[in-house]
């Protein structure tokens, strides 16, 4: 096993630590809460991330694709649990990318009004983002993560041997993701390797949730190129995945500062450095797309309290910005097509 990092979520009374390295499966057994005498594990079939829970144990897959991350599903799982006698002092663990984890922490957080729940995240996404922070909750037939709960992991492991099999679209979907904490903070994350870069993205994280576990203000920041991501994922019928889409997304928010004289063009430029450069992803917008279709979802995205609403870079760093004017916005888009 290569060199193993810590860090070190700081949630008031239920801190946890995150373990991100090659091989830092082997130490799951350390997050494990000391009074679990058993686990159900929840995975997926195509999940090929063999774990060890050192404790007795049963392994309950659930189905892949967005439509299982459902009431339903949940439903299952707790009756699982019941029939296997999960207990309070037992522990869920979610083997998965971010849909297991979600769902694992939904029925953790459900089931005897809360069973401590670990994360084994075995995509990039999972890693950088889902398992870090404590959001869980599925779909309803009427909207994606309509119904969820805050629950905090105990402990989340983040073992990069795991992307060995994850498919290149994933990879990509999890760059989308990565590139945005490129903005959030100064540093620079370009000069670390990519044990150093996950844990430094899962540092960023885990301080902006210890700052607003539930999302009444600064947590926001964290959907950095979201809004217009959104709008496409809906445009395109989801042709384009989430992680594609946040890509786009943060070169249509640089131009939105840019027009708004939040920023220089050259901070433009480093958008377009790290995300079309550095992880080489798609940054125009989907071909045929009505810059006026995206305009009217983004002012029906549900974070949109107060007009148009976007996460922007500027002087003070990203920040929400309220009231934006469909001029600007339209002009921003105009500059992507150009
Ligand atoms: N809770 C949060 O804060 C949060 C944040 C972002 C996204 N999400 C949620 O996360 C979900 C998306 O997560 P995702 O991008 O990780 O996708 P995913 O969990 O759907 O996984 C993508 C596919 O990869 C497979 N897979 C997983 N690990 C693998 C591996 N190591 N090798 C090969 N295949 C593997 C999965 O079975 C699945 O088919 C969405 O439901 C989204 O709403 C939650």
């Amino acid at each position: 096993m290569s060199e193993v990092r810590r860090v070190r979520v700081p949630i008031d009374g239920r801190s946890y630590d995150v373990l991100v390295g090659y091989g830092a499966a082997e130490l799951l057994g350390t997050l494990l809460p000391v009074t679990a005498k058993r686990a159900a594990i929840v995975t997926q079939a195509d999940v090929p991330v063999q774990i060890s829970a050192n404790i007795p144990h049963e392994t309950f897959q659930i189905g892949i694709g967005e439509q299982y991350k459902s009431l339903e599903t949940i439903g299952e799982l707790c009756r699982s649990f019941a029939r296997m006698g999960l207990t309070r002092n037992d522990v869920v663990i979610g083997v998965g990318g971010g849909m297991v984890t979600d769902v694992a922490g939904f029925a953790a957080a459900s089931y005897h009004r809360g069973v401590p729940v670990v994360h084994v995240a075995t995509t990039l996404l999972g890693m950088v983002d889902a398992a870090i922070g404590g959001k869980t909750g599925v779909n309803l037939p009427e909207g994606k993560n309509l119904v969820g709960a805050f629950w905090q992991p105990s402990g989340v492991v983040c073992d990069l041997d795991a992307l060995d099999t994850l498919p290149d679209r994933e990879i990509r979907c999890g760059y989308g993701e990565m590139a945005k904490y490129h903005f959030l903070t100064g540093d620079d994350l370009l000069a670390l390797d990519l044990t150093a870069r996950v844990a430094r993205c899962v540092q960023i994280k885990a301080e902006i949730v210890a700052s607003d576990e539930r999302e009444s203000g600064r947590r926001a920041i964290l959907n950095y190129g979201h809004t217009l991501a959104h709008a496409i994922e809906t445009a395109t019928e989801h042709r384009y995945a989430h992680g594609e889409a946040v890509a786009i997304g943060l070169i249509f928010a640089a131009h939105l500062a840019n027009v708004l004289g939040r920023i220089p063009v050259e901070r433009v430029d480093q958008h377009f450095a790290v995300v079309g450069e550095e992880y080489a992803l798609g940054v125009d917008l989907p071909a045929g797309v009505d810059p006026n279709q995206l305009l009217d979802l983004m002012r029906r995205d549900k974070k949109a309290l107060d007009g148009l609403t976007f996460v922007l870079d500027g002087p003070h760093g990203v920040e929400s910005v309220t009231g934006v004017d469909d001029g600007s916005v339209l002009d921003a888009l105009s500059r992507m097509a150009s």
